[in-house]
């Protein structure tokens, strides 16, 4: 018997939106390597079961995305220790016999995309400002702590939440108002939005950025549009900038290799592939 077609996806409610497919099949088609990757619409009191069927149909594996993130991780029969810290996987391979293994790739892609876009930075040596305390923002947290960096001043529109992170994630974390969200800026090295302010179609971010200063980096999770107020207003003072399709686009390295069996590269030709369509 022929092997099987290798399949994985990207399941979330809705998921039309997702960049994954294209990012993927470009992979897939610039290797030449046998495979698909397809969009699944999964409502959520359907998750399971889908969950018990795609292996059954081929599935090698599936990112995960809204609002499956968190639930994925109890239908799972082994959970990486960073997708356990943060609470949430993005991607599920499957093992055989009915095993669900769980990661989360997002610090990972997270810190990739920084490290390549702007080498020069060190996390350990100044404070990291960051805007959001929700599933986003958990991955970057996680990710800051593991990579060294001293303090996070986080700021958060409902402070409760962010609260909770302090709480979970230590007391290298620093909490700060929302209507204060400008005033934290001055010192810090690095600025990150993980909030969905800014995004095409969402309200636009308008914490003061009056303080941005040249020696810091600053990078926007959101990559609708590319270039966010935040990147732009860093742009023009001088300050590193990088946009968050790197996120996206590394991500979906350590998925596509388990999957597909060879790590894929990104490239130029990536970022074009993965904003077609
Ligand atoms: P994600 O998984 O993408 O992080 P989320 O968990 O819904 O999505 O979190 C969205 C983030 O954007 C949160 O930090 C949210 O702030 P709240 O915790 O106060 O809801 C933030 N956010 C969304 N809309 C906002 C707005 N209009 N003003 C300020 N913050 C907003």
């Amino acid at each position: 018997m022929t092997k099987p077609i290798p399949l994985a996806g990207v399941i979330g409610w809705p998921v039309s939106h997702s960049r994954s497919p294209a990012m993927h099949g470009h992979w897939l088609r610039i290797m030449n390597l046998p495979g698909h990757y397809i969009p699944l619409e999964v409502a959520q009191e359907d998750l399971a079961r889908v969950l018990g069927i795609l292996p059954k149909m081929g599935f090698v594996g599936v990112n995960v995305t809204v609002p499956h993130k968190e639930a994925v991780l109890n239908l799972a029969t082994v959970v990486s220790d960073r997708a356990a810290v943060i609470g949430a996987a993005n991607t599920l391979t499957f093992l055989g016999d009915g095993e669900i293994y769980a990661d989360n790739t997002d610090g990972y892609g997270f810190l990739k995309n920084l490290q390549t876009g702007a080498p020069e930075w060190d996390p350990k040596a100044a404070p990291a400002v960051v805007y959001g305390a929700g599933g986003a923002s958990r991955a970057v947290i996680a990710a800051l702590i593991e990579a060294g960096v001293p303090q996070i001043r986080l700021s958060n529109r409902s402070r409760p939440r962010a609260e909770g992170l302090r709480s979970e994630f230590g007391s290298r974390i620093e909490v700060h108002e929302w209507v204060r969200a400008g005033d934290i800026l001055p010192g810090a090295g690095l600025v990150v939005n993980t909030t969905s302010l800014g995004m095409t179609g969402k309200s636009e971010f308008t914490v003061p950025l009056g303080n941005l200063a040249p020696s810091m980096l600053v990078t926007d999770l959101v990559y609708t549009p590319l270039e966010t107020r935040l990147l732009a207003a860093a742009r023009s003072v001088g300050a590193s900038v990088v946009d968050g399709l790197g996120m996206l686009m590394y991500q979906g390295v350590p998925g596509f290799e388990r999957w597909f069996g060879v790590r894929p590269e990104v490239t130029e030709e990536t970022r074009r592939a993965t904003l077609s369509v």
